[in-house]
């Protein structure tokens, strides 16, 4: 088969191979889109990683996904965009006029899943911030892209939290955790990066009757599908996005810069993908 000849496929690369749920997703969208192309997992040691993505295409794929451990040397070895810069990771590689570009689409995943569960987010004056890892500079950015004025980032080790605050800029507030409660009541926007409520985690203890009754909650766990925290602020009757539709959204970006169609978030994807995790 020639180069023009063959489907166009693209790929995730990790190591060790991790169960991810990318190819029931991406071949959901090849299915119903009607397009003819594949999504392989590639497991790719860190010593053989440059090699394989400097020959992509080489390799047969028009562009990949990375995953763990290879996330930051992704951005290294590619063209990267504002957005893989600031978060200091690229997990998405395409080709553009033959050049190996770079995004972090974590960032539009987050924003693109507050869009659809809780359009007029973004109205919110101050954001509350758990967490200061990679996850959260996703979403840092995706805040003040939006333009939130006052981005509050609490983390149990402040340092890290200091650090992200200066990379950002004046709209960045770091505290401390034991902040958390008196910030909680002017949060229209509450968003949990850490691992605090994942399967086989401590809980996330925190009050969310202090927050105000226009407030929306954002949980990137989504092992449990509904945590703690979505289940109180539900109860509460705010609005909530969760960390599957955060995974969901984040898998459009590559999807269509790979295949040329802007692909769907749908209830039938995500049921899907529920019914994936919890047989897991
Ligand atoms: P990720 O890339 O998914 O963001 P990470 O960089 O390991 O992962 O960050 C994990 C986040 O969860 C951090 O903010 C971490 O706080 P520290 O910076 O103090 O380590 C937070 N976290 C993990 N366990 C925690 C706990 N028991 N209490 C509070 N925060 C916790």
């Amino acid at each position: 088969m020639t180069a023009e000849t063959r489907a166009r496929a693209a790929c995730l690369i990790g190591w060790p191979a991790a169960h991810s749920r990318s190819p029931l997703i991406h071949h959901y969208w090849l299915r119903t889109l009607g397009i003819e192309g594949g999504y392989n997992i590639e497991a790719v040691p860190p010593e053989g990683f440059a090699e394989f993505v400097l020959h992509l295409s080489a390799h047969g794929f028009v562009g990949a996904n990375v995953t763990r451990p290879h996330k930051e040397r992704a951005l290294a070895l590619s063209k990267p965009d504002a957005r893989a810069r600031a978060v200091g990771a690229a997990n998405t590689l395409w080709y553009e006029g033959g050049e190996l570009r770079s995004t972090n689409t974590d960032i539009e995943g987050f924003v693109g899943n507050l869009d659809a569960c809780a359009a007029g987010w973004d109205t919110a004056e101050d954001a509350l911030v758990l967490g200061a890892g990679g996850a959260s500079r996703a979403v840092v950015f995706g805040l003040l892209e939006r333009g939130i004025k006052r981005v509050h980032l609490a983390n149990r080790t402040l340092e890290r939290a200091r650090a992200l605050g200066q990379q950002f800029g004046a709209g960045v507030h770091p505290v401390g955790w034991e902040t958390i409660g008196e910030l909680l009541p002017r949060a229209g926007l509450l968003v949990n990066t850490t691992s605090l409520g994942m399967h086989g985690q401590p809980s996330l203890h925190l009050d969310v009757g202090r927050l105000p009754s226009h407030a929306v909650v954002a949980d990137l766990v989504y092992v449990p599908l509904q945590t703690e925290l979505l289940a109180a602020a539900q109860a509460r009757g705010l609005k909530t996005a969760d960390g599957l539709g955060m995974l969901l959204h984040q898998a459009v970006r590559g999807f269509e810069l790979w295949f040329g169609q802007r692909p769907a978030v749908t209830p039938e994807l995500r049921a899907l993908v529920e019914a994936d995790l919890t047989s897991a």
